[in-house]
C-alpha cells in the first residue's frame, strides 16, 4: 500500500474539481488541500465583469517573462502588504458566451449539466461549484489563496514544500505560510495569461497608440466597440465569437485578419466581415501593413484573440533542478500521457492537453488518485518507457505539424488516449472506494461529432437552412482538413 497520505491540488476549476473528487472518492488520503487564489471555485468560468485594469499586450512575450514568481519573504510564516504584481488571476469570460462543447460531453463523471447542448457561462460555474460539494470536497478549498513556490523538499523522498500567499480581504494583508505534502496535482489552467504574437513594429505602435491594442481577455462586450472600426486577430474560438459579437454594432466592414481558415470558415466571410492576411508591419503613422501589400489606416482597436500561453511561475527550476515546460516546442517536459512526470513520480498535471476538456480532467483524476493510493488496475510503464512514448510522439506529432498537447477527435487518438488512462485507473474496491472512470458512449461521441456550435457552411438542407439555426447550433457532417475538435 502507497504511503502517500497528503495531496495538494493547485486550482479549483473544473481540473481542480475533477482531482478533488478523485481522491476524496478514494476515501485512503489523510489530507486534501485545494488551493485557489480566487474567492471562489470555478476557474476559467468565473465572470469578471470588469476587466480592469486592461493588461498591456506583450508581443512575443513568454510567461517566463511577463508572469515571473514573486519574492518570497525570507522568514515564515509572514503577513506583509498584498502584492500589487500582475497574476493575471481575471477570467476571459464575456457577456455572450456560452460553452462550445455540447453538454453531454463536457460534463464530469456521473453529473449531467442541468440543460445543453450549449450553456451560458454560469451554468459551468455553478456547475464546478456543486461538483466539489457533491463530492464533500468543498472541505478542501483554500480560497484566496496563491501557490507562489513548489519545491522539493530536502529530505530527498520525494515530497514537496509550498509556499502560499493568502489575501485576506478584511484586513487586506497577505499571510504567508508554508506546508509539506507527499503529492501535489498542478490543476491551474493554462488560459490565464495572454499571448500576443511578436510582429514587426507592434511594440512601438503600442507605445504610441495604446488603448488601441487588446487581448480578448479584456473583451466582455459588444457596446464598448459600436461604431468603431476593428481589426480582429485570429479566427478560433475567440476571434469567431468576438467577430461574430462586434459585426452587429461596430463599423462596417469589420477586418479579421486570419493565419489558416478555421473548419467553419468558408469561401466567403460572414456579412459584414472583411478578411485580411496575417500583419506584417505595424507603422507609426498608425498604417498597418498585411502580408498581401495591403493597407488599413484608421483602425480604432486591434483585438488580438491569439489565445493563451500555460504559467507555471510556482515551479522553482532552481530548487527542482529544471524548468517544467518547453515554450519553444510548447510541452511538458518529461511527461506521460499528459499527466504524469517521469521524473517527478509524486507530482501530476490535469488539464493540459487540448482534447475534451471536462471529461478528460476526470480520466487524468481518477488515473492519479488510483495511483498515488496504491489502487491502480495498470502500473504505470518503467520510466525508460514513459520516455520512449514521449520521443515518439514528439517525432510523431513533429512530422504532422501538430503540437505535442493536442488530441485528435476524428482519428481516434482521443479515445485511445482517455482509454490508457482509464485502464491505469481500473474500478472502485468492492467497498467503494475509489471513482469510476466515465465511459463515452455511443450517445456521447455520437454528439461530440454531430452537434456543434459554430455553423459550418455547406452543412445545409435543402431549403438552404443549416439544422437548428434557431437553436444556435447545427448537425453537420462534412469532412475538413483540420481536426473537429480544433478549437477546443
Ligand atoms: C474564453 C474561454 C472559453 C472557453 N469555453 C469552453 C467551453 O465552452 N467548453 C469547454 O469545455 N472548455 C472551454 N474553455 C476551456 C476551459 O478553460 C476548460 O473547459 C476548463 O474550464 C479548464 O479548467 P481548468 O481547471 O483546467 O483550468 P481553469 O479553469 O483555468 O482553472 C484553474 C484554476 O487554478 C487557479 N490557479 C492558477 N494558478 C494558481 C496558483 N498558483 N495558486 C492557486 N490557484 C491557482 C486559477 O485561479 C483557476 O481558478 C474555454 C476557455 C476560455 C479561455
Ligand atoms: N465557449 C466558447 O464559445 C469559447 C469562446 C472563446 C474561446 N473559447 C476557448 O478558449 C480557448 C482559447 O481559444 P482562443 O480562440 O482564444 O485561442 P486559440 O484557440 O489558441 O486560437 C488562437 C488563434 O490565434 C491565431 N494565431 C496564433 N498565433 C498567431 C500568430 N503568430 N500570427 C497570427 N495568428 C496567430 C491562431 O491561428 P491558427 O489557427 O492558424 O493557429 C488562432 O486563430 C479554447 O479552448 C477555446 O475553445 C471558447
Amino acid at each position: 500500500m502507497s504511503t502517500i497520505k497528503s495531496v495538494a491540488i493547485i486550482g479549483a476549476g473544473a481540473s481542480g474539481a475533477a482531482a478533488a473528487a478523485a481522491f476524496a472518492s478514494e476515501e485512503y488520503f489523510e489530507k486534501i488541500r485545494v488551493f485557489e487564489r480566487r474567492e471562489s471555485a470555478g476557474g476559467t468560468w468565473i465572470y469578471d465583469s470588469d476587466p480592469s485594469p486592461l493588461i498591456k499586450p506583450q508581443p512575443g512575450k513568454l510567461p517566463t517573462e511577463i508572469d515571473p514568481p514573486l519574492t518570497i519573504p525570507k522568514n515564515l510564516p509572514a503577513t506583509l502588504e498584498p502584492s500589487p504584481q500582475e497574476r493575471y488571476h481575471k477570467t476571459p469570460i464575456y457577456d455572450e458566451l456560452t460553452s462550445n462543447v455540447p453538454a453531454i460531453a463536457m460534463s464530469l463523471s456521473d453529473i449531467p449539466f442541468p440543460y445543453g447542448p450549449f450553456v451560458p457561462h454560469n451554468v459551468p460555474k455553478q456547475y464546478i461549484e456543486n461538483y466539489f460539494s457533491a463530492f464533500k470536497a468543498d472541505q478542501f478549498l483554500v480560497l484566496n489563496t496563491t501557490v507562489e513556490d513548489v519545491s522539493r523538499a530536502p529530505t530527498g523522498d520525494d515530497r514537496w514544500n509550498l509556499t502560499l500567499r493568502q489575501y485576506d480581504p478584511v484586513e487586506h494583508v497577505d499571510r504567508w505560510w508554508k506546508e509539506e505534502f507527499d503529492v501535489v496535482i498542478f490543476a491551474n489552467g493554462h488560459y490565464s495569461v495572454p499571448f500576443v504574437p511578436a510582429v514587426k513594429g507592434l511594440e512601438a505602435f503600442i507605445e504610441k497608440f495604446p488603448a488601441r491594442v487588446i487581448h480578448s481577455k479584456s473583451y466582455r462586450t459588444p457596446h464598448q466597440f459600436a461604431n468603431k472600426k476593428l481589426l480582429i486577430i485570429g479566427n478560433s474560438a475567440s476571434g469567431h465569437d468576438v467577430t461574430a459579437g462586434v459585426v452587429k454594432s461596430a463599423q462596417l466592414p469589420v477586418y479579421q485578419s486570419r493565419r489558416s481558415p478555421s473548419r467553419w470558415d468558408g469561401d466567403k466571410p460572414d456579412a459584414g466581415v472583411e478578411w485580411k492576411p496575417i500583419v506584417k508591419e505595424y507603422l507609426q503613422t498608425g498604417e498597418i501593413l498585411f502580408d498581401d501589400g495591403t493597407i488599413l489606416d484608421d483602425i480604432d482597436v486591434v483585438i488580438y484573440c491569439t489565445g493563451y500561453k500555460v504559467s507555471f511561475p510556482f515551479w522553482n527550476s532552481k530548487a527542482n533542478g529544471r524548468p517544467i515546460f518547453n515554450y519553444k516546442e510548447n510541452r511538458l517536459i518529461g511527461n506521460y500521457l499528459h499527466t504524469f512526470l517521469t521524473d517527478f513520480p509524486t507530482l501530476g498535471v490535469i488539464g493540459i492537453p487540448r482534447t475534451l476538456t471536462f471529461r478528460s480532467f476526470n480520466y487524468q483524476a481518477i488515473a492519479l488518485a488510483r495511483i498515488f493510493s496504491g489502487r491502480n488496475a495498470r502500473p504505470l510503464p518503467a520510466k525508460d518507457e514513459q520516455r520512449q512514448w514521449e520521443e515518439q510522439r514528439w517525432q510523431s506529432v513533429s512530422s504532422q505539424h501538430r503540437r505535442f498537447h493536442d488530441i485528435a477527435w476524428d482519428s481516434g487518438e482521443t479515445m485511445g488516449y482517455l482509454r490508457e488512462l482509464y485502464e491505469i485507473a481500473g474500478l472502485p474496491r468492492i467497498e467503494g472506494q475509489g471513482q469510476t472512470p466515465p465511459i463515452l458512449d455511443a450517445e456521447t461521441r455520437w454528439a461530440i461529432k454531430h452537434v456543434r456550435k459554430y455553423p459550418v457552411p455547406g452543412d445545409e438542407d435543402e431549403d438552404g437552412q443549416t439544422d437548428d439555426t434557431d437553436a444556435g447550433w447545427s448537425i453537420v457532417e462534412r469532412g475538413h482538413c483540420k481536426d473537429s475538435l480544433h478549437f477546443l
